[in-house]
């Protein structure tokens, strides 16, 4: 891979993170990722690579994604690959229980937030005439999805309308959009599920098991390598055959 500037949102748990530590292995790379919270968190996995900074950088805000962006853009004059990954974390709750504020607070931080950090991030890709951009949507897009998740679908669903749309528009400046629809994974955000659960659907799976962050992880090694350069649009499984496109 070699010599890529890097940004991943949400990198301090979770999939971010594993992706964090699999991007910098490439001593070469510079790797940025964001979070909000988990400052402790955040402090120590920067600290592991002399290759990793950590940005505070509330998904929401408009100001503080482009504060965010160009900050790495006036160290480094580029930025080859974004990872848009954040996602805040949710109760299941019926439809007819939600309020708009679910939905809102899933929209700000997957598809608002997705949108400023790809305008940004897509200026600077132009400029150079490269860039690879990656959105995590989830495989509840692909198939029927589970109850009580209306919000965090929607939002989802939406994050895909603003890939594809994005891909129409940045091919030509040879920045290319592409998404990863991973299977249930076990992290904070899957955290309210008993273990039940995932024993239970990793029975009925077809590989007799979950999904897991370093399976998504090598989906987006392969999006960002040269192998992928004519990837553009595709929304690619990680599911081990549980959903079928
Ligand atoms: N887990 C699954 O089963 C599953 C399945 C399919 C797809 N996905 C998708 O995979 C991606 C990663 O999910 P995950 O399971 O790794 O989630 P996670 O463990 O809950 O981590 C979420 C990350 O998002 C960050 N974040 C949340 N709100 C933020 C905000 N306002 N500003 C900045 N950062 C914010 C968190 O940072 P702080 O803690 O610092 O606030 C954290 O680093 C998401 O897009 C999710 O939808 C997950």
């Amino acid at each position: 891979m070699g010599g890529k500037v890097i940004l991943i949102t949400g990198g301090s748990r979770g999939l971010g993170s594993k992706l964090v530590k699999r991007l910098s292995a490439e001593n070469e790379n510079t790797v940025y990722f964001t979070y909000l919270n988990s400052e402790k968190k955040a402090a120590e996995l920067a600290a592991q690579f002399n290759n990793v900074t950590a940005l505070k950088c509330d998904q929401r805000s408009e100001s503080q994604i482009i504060d965010c962006v160009s900050k790495i853009d006036s160290l480094h004059g580029r930025l080859d690959v974004l990872v848009n990954n954040a996602c805040n974390s949710f109760k299941p709750c019926e439809l007819l229980s939600t309020d708009w504020a679910a939905f809102q607070d899933c929209f700000d931080v997957n598809v608002k937030g997705a949108y400023f950090f790809t305008r940004e991030a897509a200026k600077i890709m132009k400029r150079q005439g490269a860039g690879k951009i990656i959105n995590v949507l989830s495989s509840y897009v692909l198939n029927v999805p589970p109850e009580k998740l209306s919000f965090y679908i929607t939002a989802k669903y939406a994050l895909l309308g603003i890939s594809r749309a994005a891909a129409v528009e940045l091919g030509k400046w040879g920045v290319t959009v592409n998404m990863i629809s991973p299977g249930l994974m076990a992290t904070d955000l899957s955290g309210h599920l008993p273990k039940k659960y995932f024993d239970m659907q990793a029975q009925k799976h077809p590989m007799k098991r979950m999904a897991s962050t370093d399976d998504a992880a090598d989906v987006v090694e392969f999006l960002i390598s040269d192998k992928a350069k004519f990837l553009n649009g595709t929304n690619i499984p990680v599911n081990g055959g549980e959903v079928f496109l």
